[in-house]
């Protein structure tokens, strides 16, 4: 200890760096003292209300009996709360009054996209993409129409589209290939075997497909089948769509939902999802 080469006149702990810097034994600044005594005072506060330390048989419950699964189960409710507000008038509307409310459409648009991924996904793809032999739901190109009531109708009875396998002695090889270039390029009507008649009493005088019978759109290069190369479409037409008698033929077979495997509560959300992916009509 030197007191006199010090010029605070504070004793110092005897500790020296570098012959003169000098460790003082001055008090941390106030503000730190606050500090420290504020945090320990909060400490033993916060012990006391919340559930905190470990006890004989459990651990001391706090003042105010506070759990996180408590405060988990109080906002579950306070959502449900909310959804009962929309689900009650679900059952008693149609799917074209739900998407004609845009409060309701924007609730079920929401909450049924879990529906979706349950249900549907595996076959349309997330969000209605898409997968190869399944048709895309989020675009405006439909096999059996985008009105919201068919859209339902769908979902409730399943669809099954069939087309005869149109090889072996039906149509020469040549002809379908001709068919095949010629829907290639989206002008099917082209063909000479289209011409005398093999293919436009389901795909229409025009080959933009008939909603009623789900038969695709030729000419629009949207492809159900594969990615619709020459081999995919003369696949296509040499083996037919669901066709029994065919054992190569293609499959098609939306899977009906209806009659209890799904209520029909959730069948309207879905339609108004579906609609809301982008293509409804
Ligand atoms: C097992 C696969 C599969 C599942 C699961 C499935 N679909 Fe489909 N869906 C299809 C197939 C295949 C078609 C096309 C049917 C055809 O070509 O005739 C289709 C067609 C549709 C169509 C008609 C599209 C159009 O262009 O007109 C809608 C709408 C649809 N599905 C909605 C759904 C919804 C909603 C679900 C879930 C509840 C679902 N699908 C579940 C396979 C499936
Ligand atoms: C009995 C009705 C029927 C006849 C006749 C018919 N089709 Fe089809 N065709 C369908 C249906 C239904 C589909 C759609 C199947 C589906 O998506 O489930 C289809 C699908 C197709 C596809 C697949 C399109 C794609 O996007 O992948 C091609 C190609 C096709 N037809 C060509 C023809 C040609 C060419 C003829 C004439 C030789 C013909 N069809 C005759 C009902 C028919």
């Amino acid at each position: 200890m030197s007191e006199k080469s010090n010029p605070y006149n504070v004793p110092d702990t005897g500790h020296v760096w570098d012959d003169n810097l000098r460790e003082l034994t001055n008090d941390p600044p106030k503000w730190w003292m606050i500090g420290l005594h504020a945090s320990w005072i909060l400490v033993v506060i916060y012990t006391i209300i919340y559930p905190s330390w470990p006890w004989f048989g459990g651990a001391y419950k706090g003042m105010m009996s506070w759990t996180s699964i408590g405060e988990y189960k109080e906002d579950m409710k306070a959502i449900d709360a909310i959804r009962a507000r929309y689900e009650e008038k679900l059952p008693g509307m149609s799917a074209a009054a739900i998407l004609g409310d845009s409060e309701l459409s924007q609730y079920v648009t929401k909450s049924a996209k879990v529906l979706f991924g349950d249900n549907c996904a595996a076959c349309h793809g997330n969000n209605g993409a898409g997968n190869t032999d399944y048709p895309i739901l989020a675009d405006d190109d439909w096999l059996y129409g985008g009105k919201i009531d068919t859209i339902v109708q769908t979902i409730t009875g399943g669809r099954q589209g069939v087309m005869p396998a149109k090889g072996g002695a039906q149509l020469t090889e040549t002809e379908i290939d001709q068919l095949a270039q010629a829907i290639s390029k989206g002008e099917p009507t082209t063909a000479p075997a289209w011409q005398k008649g093999a293919c436009f009493a389901c795909h229409g005088m025009d080959g933009k497909g008939m909603q009623a019978l789900g038969s695709a759109n030729l000419t629009d290069h949207v492809w159900r089948f594969g990615k619709g190369s020459i081999d995919d479409i003369k696949y296509t037409i040499t083996h037919g769509v669901n066709d029994p008698k065919d054992p190569a033929t293609r499959n098609a077979v939306m899977p009906k939902f209806g009659g209890g495997k799904l209520s029909e509560t959730d069948i309207k959300k879905l339609a108004v999802f579906v609609h809301q992916l982008g293509g409804g009509k």
